[in-house]
């Protein structure tokens, strides 16, 4: 008894000092958008408690643009101090040399996922990243405000600033606006004006052949009708708003309407927002005239650099980050869409969140931005396009004149080809 006793003290003690000589610290970088940080945080001390691992988390901002210009320049210089990042959806083949090959680890998992999400990720036949959510937007609209006056959600662009006009005009409270989206100049952008251009029949700006094709009447005539809601049933103000400021403005009860992807259900629905339970989505409108909705496919991932001195405990981290239990959780919590195909047949997610079920159609249809044809390229493409688009919404040049710029300094950066 004394000898098994001894033994077994002896035999914690060795396990003792495994666990803390294996302990690491690794940093992994995240955007702040709504409870994001919140729930990594939480979900990785239980990770830390299970394997020693501690993952800290630096947060920074939630503009993709801006995050994407500070990892490009950390990952220039190699920095070691950044083990795990978290990418969008659109990176892949812009960082994916300074990134580390998840295939043999992700071999028994990569199935469990959506083909082309895990497609988006594959570059060159290495898989740079795991998938963590996806992202596709919906309208967000306030149904007390339209039953009470007697309206419908509504299908096309124009039936949805009618609807936001004859609100505004009933409740005569200058607070309230009609409409709100992403408007600054930055990623956010590129999504939204995708989506008017393409629900008008006006392309995808780049197509996946590569072609450009952003210069035509319906996406003039798309970007048109957007300028049109400035100052009307939008604030100015939305020139400069981002995903939160677009939130904010929604949750506090102050737009009939807003474009914004699904994180922002879940927060709605707190019980510290003042449109708990009175609102609901469906999906983007569509131009009218036979053409169809538009959602732009979003999305975030994990990612491992190449300048890790931790490869194995980071990888081990996003594993679990990226695990079924994990995007379970966010979808209880946080209604981001799981790339788990399992996970939307789960019956808790059914009971909880059933408005991931409608949604996973939404993503299924959604339109990729063309980070794939563009290849390196893609930022400088965007980047271009939501300038040009925002002077048009400014009233900085016509829509048409400002298309046909684009046009030209896109035909120049293609050069002899995407590369
Ligand atoms: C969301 C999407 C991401 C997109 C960004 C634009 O975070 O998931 O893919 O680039 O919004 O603001």
């Amino acid at each position: 008894m004394k000898i098994k006793t001894a033994l077994a003290t002896a035999l914690m003690g060795m396990s003792f000092m495994a666990a803390s000589a294996m302990a690491v610290d690794l940093n992994m970088v995240s955007g702040a958008t709504g409870g994001d940080l919140a729930f990594a945080q939480a979900k990785l001390a239980d990770f830390a408690k299970d394997t020693g691992i501690n993952v800290k988390l630096v947060p920074m901002p939630s503009s993709t643009t801006d995050q994407f210009g500070q990892y490009k320049l950390w990952l220039a210089a190699g920095n070691a101090d950044i083990d795990i990042y978290q990418t969008d959806v659109i990176w892949a083949p812009q960082l994916a040399d300074q990134l580390v090959d998840l295939t043999a680890a992700a071999k028994d998992v990569a199935k469990d996922h959506f083909p082309s999400i895990i497609e988006s990720q594959t570059v060159n036949g290495k898989l740079v990243a795991l998938p963590f959510f996806t992202d596709a937007p919906a309208l967000y609209y306030r149904k007390d405000l339209l039953d009470k006056y007697k309206l419908t959600p509504p299908k096309t662009w124009d039936e949805m600033a009618k609807a936001a006009k004859t609100v505004m005009d009933g409740e005569k409270n200058a607070d309230l606006q009609g409409f709100v989206f992403q408007g600054n100049a930055y990623e956010g952008l590129t999504c939204d004006a995708l989506e008017w251009v393409k629900s008008n029949g006006g392309g995808q700006i780049v197509e996946p052949d590569g072609k450009i094709s952003i210069n035509n009447p319906k996406a003039a005539a798309a970007l048109d009708r957007a300028k049109s809601w400035i100052g009307t049933i939008s604030p100015k103000g939305v020139l400069a708003y981002q995903e939160e400021e677009s939130r904010g403005v929604w949750q506090s009860g102050n737009s009939v309407f807003m474009r914004n992807w699904p994180y922002a259900f879940a927060l709605g629905n707190k019980d510290d927002s003042k449109i708990k339970d009175k609102f609901d989505v469906v999906p983007l409108p569509s131009g009218g005239d036979g053409t169809t909705s538009a959602a732009t496919l979003g999305g975030w991932n994990l990612a491992v650099s190449k300048y890790s001195k931790h490869q194995a405990e980071a990888i081990k981290a996003i594993m679990f980050l990226a695990s079924a239990q994990t995007q379970k959780a966010n979808a209880l919590e946080q209604t981001h869409l799981p790339t788990i195909v399992s996970v939307y047949d789960d019956a808790d997610v059914k009971a909880k969140q059933p408005v991931l079920v409608k949604w996973k159609d939404v993503f299924l249809a959604a339109v990729p931005r063309p980070s794939a044809p563009t290849k390196t390229k893609y930022n400088e493409v965007s980047n271009d396009f939501w300038t040009a688009v925002h002077d048009s919404l400014s009233g900085n040049g016509t829509s048409a004149d400002n298309l046909k710029a684009l046009e030209a300094k896109l035909t120049e950066l293609k050069g002899d080809g995407w590369k």
